[in-house]
């Protein structure tokens, strides 16, 4: 049997997968969550992060090892996350990575996490296609090539979509995990009860803003504290959505495109992949489990690199916290 392992630490989850080197089949994804470490603060703590993956990422492997039913022998190839991320994170999952990488003499490759988000939707195939990531960290509009190669068509101008999720989580007192939170209580709400402003109305261009939004459910907060938190965040997902969704819409039409692919933790949105499947357009997505940080993800964004004739990464590559994705070629060597 021939099996990559993917590692991702580049926040708070330790992820340690194994996929089919042959066609990618995802064999085991184990995600460590380090819930009840940042819950306390409310965010994550970075130094805590760290330490946790360091004392986790054994056992995170020992599990995908065994639940995937594989040996070390049949491990032919490691992939890690380079950035972007906690650097202190990254360090833990990409020296872990490249030791095992060395102790076994396999090829090492240094992966860019957005190219793991956008890996997790299984690509290959797809064609000429708009690409939206939605993280934590980065809402970032593409339009994906056949061959992978990417062109920026917008982006947050502010807070990332996943972040507002977690920052209006926090002003309605849901518990860390925010965004989770938030879309499960949305759930019980009425979308139309408190019609928010849609973020950028009216712009030509594809970015996207989140911090007015994110104000204005924090002024309305202020103002009538005993709005129904189930409303509220029924309101501010769709609000969301809506902006996320007609974004898409316009620049498919625009540039002539029937098909979008849909990554990142805000991919596992429920409210979001039913108004992308009324879009009209041609969705590919994630599984849920697979569009929140894993390490599956990155061994299936390496696997082309692991198993082709194109030189991996070398092990002298180092962690790099700001990694922008105009520079994720660099993420490679
Ligand atoms: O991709 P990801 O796991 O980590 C980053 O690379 O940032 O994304 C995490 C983000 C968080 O902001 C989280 O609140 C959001 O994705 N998220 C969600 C949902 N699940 C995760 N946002 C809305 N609805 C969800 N179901
Ligand atoms: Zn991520």
């Amino acid at each position: 049997m021939r099996r990559l392992v993917g590692v991702d630490t580049s926040c708070d989850d330790t992820g340690v997968g194994i996929v089919d080197a042959g066609d990618g089949s995802v064999l085991a994804n184990v995600v460590l969550h380090q819930h009840e470490t940042h819950g306390p603060f409310g965010g994550v703590v970075p130094e805590r992060a760290s330490r946790e993956h360091l004392d986790r990422i054994d056992d995170a492997f020992a599990r995908a090892l065994q639940e995937s039913g594989s040996t070390l022998g049949d491990l032919v190839g490691v992939a890690a996350t380079r950035g972007p991320g906690l650097v202190g994170a990254l360090l833990v999952g990409l020296s872990w990575a490249k030791g095992l990488a060395f102790a076994r003499g396999l090829p090492f490759a240094a992966v860019h996490h957005l190219d793991g988000h956008v890996a997790s939707a299984a690509v290959d195939g797809i064609g000429r296609a708009l690409c939206l990531i939605a993280s934590g960290g980065h809402t970032l509009l593409l339009i994906r090539e056949a061959d992978g190669a990417a062109r920026p068509l917008g982006a947050s101008r502010d807070d990332a979509a996943g972040e507002a999720f977690d920052k209006v989580a926090r002003a309605l007192g849901l518990p860390f995990p925010g965004g989770p939170a938030l879309a499960r209580l949305a759930q019980e709400g009425d979308p139309d009860a408190f019609p928010f402003t849609p973020p950028l109305r009216g712009q030509s261009g594809y970015d996207f803003s989140f911090s007015g939004l994110k104000t204005a459910v924090a002024t309305l907060l202020e103002r009538d504290p005993e709005a129904p938190a189930a409303d509220v965040a029924a309101s501010f997902e769709r609000t969301v959505v809506r902006s996320l969704v007609g974004t898409i819409a316009r620049a498919a039409r625009d540039f002539g495109l029937d098909t979008v692919i849909v990554a990142g933790g805000v991919a596992a949105n429920v409210r979001l992949r039913e108004a992308l499947g009324t879009s009209g357009l041609r969705v590919v997505l994630p599984p849920p489990r697979l569009a929140t940080d894993n390490g599956a993800m990155i061994a299936m964004a390496a696997r082309a690199r692991l198993t082709g004739p194109e030189p991996a990464s070398d092990l002298e590559v180092d962690a790099a916290p700001y990694l922008p994705w105009a520079a994720r070629s660099e993420a490679t060597t």
